[in-house]
């Protein structure tokens, strides 16, 4: 049997670190390493009884990651981009490393100007432009259990209310993944040359339109939702106002813009070079929903 690969693996205490973390323990002939912040989390979600290595840091402390990089073959960086770690990161990475794969965010793309997204930009840049044999994947929004902090909600305001308020038309695209579907991408991505210094999109199977989600949730929760579209001007000053009044607001100005922006993507090239074929949203959907029950 071949010498086993060294995988450190950050995020897995987080949402979709953790089905990266199921997915890659499903492969054989991996050792697996998770880089955390807080061992007792970790404790927490099982993780001192699974056949793996902790080791505790944070990627501000470059000594950390610099040793727990010592040795490994592969670096899965699930953390976000979004907090400048970039170039820390790159650094850390020793020279014999075989693959480094970062996961960024179709948010990049965004028309408007979140401070994280020059962030963002930035540490693409450097690490297409670093040495590394690089695969850099930007997800749109995922989802597909309790953790998800987007269609979870959405799920749960559904089963509450007997009005679901749009901000605008609710006609723009969204293109969400399935976290499960991101995850097996990712380690596949992590144990192939094929994705070496490529960059990859990666999206649902289909884009539909908000008012087709909330109505693909309304059917799968057999609830009829009557959907109360604000105009999108209305929605912008009445969020400024509540934004204003509250200092943790659940819906933000720039989200509404955000809603009100196409986010459709193309996953051709994760298709050609993995035949990545996603869940559509109904049976994703479908998914999440038996799991929240
Ligand atoms: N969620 C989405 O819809 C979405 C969409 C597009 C792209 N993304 C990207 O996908 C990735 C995963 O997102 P997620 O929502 O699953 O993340 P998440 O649940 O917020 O988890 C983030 C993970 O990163 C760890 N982390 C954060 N800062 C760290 C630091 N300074 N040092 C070490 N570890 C650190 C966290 O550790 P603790 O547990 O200690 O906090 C946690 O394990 C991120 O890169 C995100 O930008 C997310």
């Amino acid at each position: 049997m071949t010498k086993p690969l060294q995988v450190l693996l950050t995020g897995a205490t987080g949402f979709t670190g953790s089905y990266v973390l199921k997915e890659l323990l499903n492969q054989p002939n991996l050792k697996v390493t998770l880089f955390v912040r807080d061992l007792q989390k970790a404790d927490k979600l099982g993780y001192t009884k699974l056949p793996i290595k902790l080791h505790k840091g944070c990627l501000e402390d470059t000594a950390s990651i610099k040793q727990a990089l010592y040795q490994k073959d592969i670096l899965i960086n699930i953390a976000s981009l979004g907090f400048g770690h970039a170039p820390v990161l790159i650094d850390a990475c020793p020279d014999t490393l075989k693959k480094a794969i970062f996961i960024s965010t179709t948010g990049i793309f965004t028309k408007l100007n979140p401070d994280s997204k020059q962030i963002r930009l930035d540490a693409e840049k450097a690490i297409q432009n670093s040495a590394l044999n690089f695969t850099i994947i930007r997800p749109t929004m995922i989802f597909g259990s309790a953790g998800d902090r987007n269609m979870s909600r959405l799920i749960q305001l559904q089963k509450k209310l007997p009005f679901f308020p749009v901000f605008g038309s609710g006609n723009f695209l969204q293109q969400p993944i399935y976290v499960e579907d991101l995850s097996r991408f990712i380690v596949q991505a992590s144990l192939s040359e094929k994705s070496n210094r490529k960059t990859y999109n990666l999206a649902g199977l289909k884009a539909i339109s908000f008012n087709d989600i909330i109505d693909t949730i309304s059917k799968q929760l057999k609830k009829n939702v009557f959907k109360l579209h604000i105009p999108y001007s209305l929605s912008l000053l009445l969020a400024y106002i509540y934004e204003c009044l509250f200092k943790a607001p659940k819906i933000k100005v720039e989200q509404i813009k955000r809603l009100n922006e196409h986010k459709n993507f193309s996953i051709e090239a994760a298709k050609n070079d993995f035949n990545f074929t996603p869940l559509d949203f109904e049976s994703a959907i479908k998914k999440e929903i038996e799991s929240l029950t």
